[in-house]
This record gives structure tokens, C-alpha cells and sequence, in this order.
């Protein structure tokens, strides 16, 4: 009996970390839960689903989205573009070079002709926003290229998946 307990403590632990907890209280969900679980899996609370057909601003490609999502990406806004028909790639709006005597935080103007300006710093890194060399530095002398959020794109169901 108290070891049985003791399991079931360990899954509202494990349950807590997913963010499943609340929706799973009855020992089959547990159960159903856990198997599912592996040690490589990432916590469902850090993944976000975007629709994007229902986003006027992704229709088209060259099309992008600027929003946060709460505290993902320390709390920074990402960028989502549409680089190809079903293909949305997604940035942090940080600038990586992140120089020195940059004025306040360094931040990405919009997407326009394929490249990505850093318009908050004197230094003005450009960087790449094309499909075939997406987040490749164009000038400014960055020493890293876009930091690329990891997302997937499901065309059945039209979800763009986050994944912070
Ligand atoms: S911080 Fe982006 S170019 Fe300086």
C-alpha cells in the first residue's frame, strides 16, 4: 500500500513537470500518461500551436508575424515567416550579435527582400530570411547566424507547432 502511494506521488510529479497534471486524475489517465513519456521527451508546456490559416499575415510567402509567446524566448518576441508554400521558419527577434554599444535591446526590423535588419543598432547586421540559406550573415559581421526557434508544420491540419 505505501509503496503504491509513493508511485502515484512520483507521477503527480512527473505529471506536474508535463503540465498534464490537472488534466489527469484518475489513475488510467495516469497510467495512459506515463506510457507515452520517454526520457528524451521535451514538456509539453514549452510547445505552441499556431494556426496558421488563420493568420492573414502568413497567406502569402515572404509573409511574417511578429508576437510574443509569455515568458518562451526569455519573454522576447519571435518572428514567423512563410520562406516557402507550406514551409514557416521561426526566429527569436534578438539581434545575435548583441554588440556592445547597442542602444537598448537589440532588436530585428520586419523581414523585406529576403533579408533581416538589425535596426536598433548602429552596426546593422543583415542577415538571410531566405529558404535556401535562411539565417546567414549578409554584412555587419556577426559572429552567429539567426537563432532559429525548432517548430513543425502539420498541412493536414494547417498547425505550426513551437517548440521553445
Ligand atoms: S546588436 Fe545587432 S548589429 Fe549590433
Amino acid at each position: 500500500m505505501e509503496k503504491e502511494l509513493l508511485n502515484v506521488n512520483q507521477r503527480r510529479i512527473v505529471l506536474k513537470a508535463l503540465g498534464l497534471f490537472p488534466l489527469a486524475t484518475g489513475s488510467i489517465l495516469l497510467n495512459a500518461s506515463l506510457s507515452g513519456c520517454s526520457s528524451t521527451s521535451e514538456p509539453s508546456s514549452n510547445a505552441v500551436d499556431l494556426k496558421v490559416t488563420d493568420e492573414s499575415a502568413l497567406n502569402n510567402v515572404d509573409g511574417f508575424l511578429r508576437r510574443t509567446y509569455g515568458s518562451n524566448n526569455n519573454g522576447d518576441p519571435i518572428i514567423i515567416i512563410k520562406t516557402f508554400e507550406g514551409v514557416y521558419r521561426c526566429i527569436s527577434a534578438s539581434c545575435p550579435k548583441n554588440c556592445e554599444k547597442k542602444p537598448k535591446a537589440p532588436e530585428l526590423g520586419n523581414p523585406i527582400s529576403k533579408q533581416i535588419i538589425c535596426e536598433t543598432c548602429p552596426m546593422k547586421a543583415t542577415y538571410s530570411t531566405d529558404d535556401t540559406s535562411f539565417g546567414n550573415v549578409i554584412s555587419g559581421q556577426p559572429s552567429q547566424t539567426l537563432r532559429e526557434i525548432p517548430s513543425s508544420y502539420n498541412p493536414t491540419t494547417g498547425i505550426l507547432t513551437l517548440k521553445f
